[in-house]
């Protein structure tokens, strides 16, 4: 009661009636047009005066437990999924990991095993494609049919869960057949290999030169490259954390041509440089060691950003929420940049890191729920039941409150399962009051009210968001 709900097109007071998990209306405040007013007959009011009333916030990239770079990401999907919800993250969609060898049937099975029972907040999964070969392609359609509809290949990463082209080319082409979404990891791993070995060879060990061996160039060539075999075999075509300029550019020359090709990029790329890692004592860098990696700021990334989180070329900003401790994790890389875990955790952070870009004058408020809660919804095929406030949808409803102001610290605001945060410091405006999970509260004025389990697998359509 008494809150102004945002939604993708507007702000109005209105107070939003609940019943079980699922909202039944939005009323004018003090109407009693359901016989009395809301507030004498509803068992439990939350009051949201002088508040932000938001649709439950959306992660759609995250890796709880991901078996990656020789250890494993150290939130489990309880430990992430709490701190999602900590942050105002109602749903995520977290990555299936084929193995080569492994069908992607039984591997989606193997995560279902992991995030059941666990999970604080509805969950969906991708499919990493590791080994696109016939039995996997075969594989994808029923994956669809399960709610699995989005699949995960990758540029980079040789050796491990690199495609080549005519792999790429068969994933789409089914992915075309399909009408289910290609999400791209795009970095030209070949070329980055090679000038990751000569980074080391010539003794530029320390973490800083992760960036510096993945040039922006890579991650346009790369871009260029999934968006002509996506053009060619007509699959939509989702690219993963984008971080660089030229790769967003061609990605909207792409879309101005009718193409269903979407960017996502996450707070990372939008608020830290390469040039503070650069800056950074030590060994201190490595807790930004991600790919994409963080970019020269002077290069004018960040700028080019923003620009295109206005004009809509970026669809969505997800968190790629992939924590590692620094201790016996990150640390394997200390001498050797190219053995850090690559990844940085934040799923608690997203929603509060992109209302700044609100609080300075960067976004509009209806853009801010839009990247993060209406557009990852439809993007991956769960609107209008997440990602809006609207009669049938699940009670997933944030109070976020504009007023006040913190600092993130590690062992202060963090809830995520680390020896660190990649956060430490950044100053926010506003906060996370009160979090409802399908009609449950879950989070409310600092303390917790969830539980593991209480999350449900969300069983996904085809992306609602296609040109
Ligand atoms: O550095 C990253 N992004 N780690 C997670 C795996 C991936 O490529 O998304
Ligand atoms: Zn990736
Ligand atoms: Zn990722
Ligand atoms: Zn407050």
């Amino acid at each position: 009661h008494g809150g102004t709900v945002v939604s993708t097109t507007g702000a109005q007071p209105l107070d939003i009636l609940v019943e079980g998990e699922t909202i039944v209306a939005l009323l004018h405040p003090g109407s009693t047009a359901l016989g009395a007013d809301l507030r004498t007959t509803a068992d439990t009011v939350v009051d949201a005066t002088g508040k932000y009333v938001i649709p439950g916030g959306v992660d759609g990239h995250t890796h709880m437990q991901m078996p990656f770079g020789g250890t494993e990401a150290s939130d489990t999907f309880e430990t992430g999924t709490r701190a999602a919800a900590w942050g105002g993250t109602t749903t995520i969609v977290d990555f299936a990991v084929q193995k080569p060898g492994e069908r992607v049937q039984d591997t989606l099975e193997l995560w279902h095993r992991k995030a059941a029972g666990q999970c604080a907040i509805d969950y969906g999964f991708h499919q990493i494609v590791g080994e696109v070969n016939d039995e996997s392609l075969k594989g994808m359609a029923e994956l669809v049919s399960e709610g699995v509809t989005s699949f995960k290949l990758f540029m980079a990463y040789p050796g491990v869960f690199y495609s080549d082209d005519g792999r790429i080319l068969r994933a789409m082409q089914t992915a075309a057949d399909l009408g289910a979404l290609l999400m791209m990891h795009a970095e030209n791993g070949i070329a980055i290999d090679v000038l990751v070995a000569q980074s080391v060879a010539r003794g530029d060990t320390a973490p800083y030169f992760h960036g510096t061996s993945r040039p922006w160039q890579l991650e346009e060539e790369a871009t260029h490259r999934a968006i002509m075999l996506a053009e060619l075999t007509g699959a939509p075509l989702y690219v993963v954390h984008v971080s660089a300029r030229q790769a967003l550019e061609q990605i909207a020359v792409a879309r101005g041509r009718g193409q269903n090709v979407f960017a996502e990029t996450c707070p990372q790329y939008l608020y830290l440089s390469l040039e503070e890692q650069l800056g950074a004592p030590g060994f201190e860098g490595a807790k930004w060691v991600c790919s994409t990696p963080l970019r020269a700021r002077a290069e004018g990334h960040q700028d080019a950003l923003w620009r295109y989180l206005r004009t809509g070329d970026v669809t969505t900003v997800s968190t790629d929420h992939c924590p590692f401790c620094m201790k016996d994790q990150k640390e394997m890389g200390r001498g050797d940049f190219s053995k850090i875990p690559n990844g940085i955790g934040g799923v608690e952070h997203r929603m509060d890191l992109m209302f700044q870009g609100v609080a300075k004058g960067l976004i509009s408020l209806e853009r801010w729920v839009q990247v993060c809660c209406t557009a990852p919804a439809r993007m991956f095929g769960m609107y209008p039941r997440k990602g809006v406030i609207a009669p049938g949808a699940d009670a997933d409803i944030v109070v976020y409150d504009p007023k006040g102001h913190t600092s993130i610290g590690y062992g202060k605001t963090h809830h995520m399962n680390m020896d660190h945060s990649a956060w430490e410091g950044f100053e926010i405006d506003g906060h996370v009051d009160t979090v409802l999970s399908r009609g449950r509260i879950v989070v409310d004025g600092g303390s917790y009210h969830g539980s593991a389990g209480h999350g449900r697998f969300v069983k996904r359509e085809l992306s609602q968001n296609l040109l």
